[in-house]
């Protein structure tokens, strides 16, 4: 597990968002202008690995809805013909300053911890993501996310598979008491 001793926590007022650089200015300026906006308007939440106010990395998660058409073949079975409801994954990016400490990994598991308390509660398919660029694929690719047959910069996670990597004794992920009291003891 990363040795990040900060903590992961919701977007809110203090937090420093002009700080904030990932090397990317779309993602930049998403955190700055648009992330509480997003949320006050219900359609999005952002969260954030932060040390005190300063912003480490942040990952942002909506729900979304797919043609199952548009899911690998295996998976076409398994559904009807209704819209596939799932989590999506709308941002993540760490600041170029705690890049490669595992940070990232940090906010993608506390992200998909928390679709997976979801979907115990709603239902979801599982989680979606559109990386922006083939670097970004090989992210999520790390940890066993799918790419989309058409669209191979979309990827895939079934919830099923979010459960098998937080089930006690079959993964390093396991955790015993939810992401709250791992990462933020
Ligand atoms: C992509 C990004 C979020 C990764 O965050 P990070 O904190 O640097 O990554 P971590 O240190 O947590 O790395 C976790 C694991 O992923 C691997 N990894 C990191 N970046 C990777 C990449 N681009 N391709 C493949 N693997 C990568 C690491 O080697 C590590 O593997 P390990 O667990 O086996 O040691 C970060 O580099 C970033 O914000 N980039 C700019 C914005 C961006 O591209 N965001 C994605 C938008 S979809």
């Amino acid at each position: 597990m990363s040795a990040f001793n900060g903590r992961i926590e919701s977007l809110h007022n203090s937090h420093d968002r002009r700080r904030f650089d990932c090397g990317d200015s779309a993602l930049n300026d998403y955190l700055r202008r648009y992330a509480r906006q997003h949320a006050d308007a219900n359609i999005s939440r952002t969260y954030v690995a932060c040390k005190e106010q300063r912003i480490c990395g942040y990952y942002s998660l909506a729900m979304a809805a797919i043609k199952k058409q548009q899911l690998p073949s295996q998976y076409h079975k398994r559904f009807a013909d209704y819209p596939v409801p799932m989590a999506r994954l709308a941002r993540l990016a760490v600041d170029v300053g705690y890049q490669g400490q595992g940070i990232g990994k940090l906010l993608l598991l506390d992200a998909l911890y928390r679709c997976l308390e979801l979907s115990r509660n709603i239902g979801m398919a599982g989680v979606i993501v559109d990386a922006k660029h083939e670097q970004a694929q090989a992210f999520y690719q790390n940890f066993e996310f799918e790419t989309f047959p058409d669209s191979a910069l979309t990827l895939w996670l079934p919830t099923g598979a979010i459960q098998t990597l937080f089930a006690a004794d079959q993964s390093s992920y396991a955790i015993e008491k939810g992401p709250r009291s791992v990462f933020n003891p």
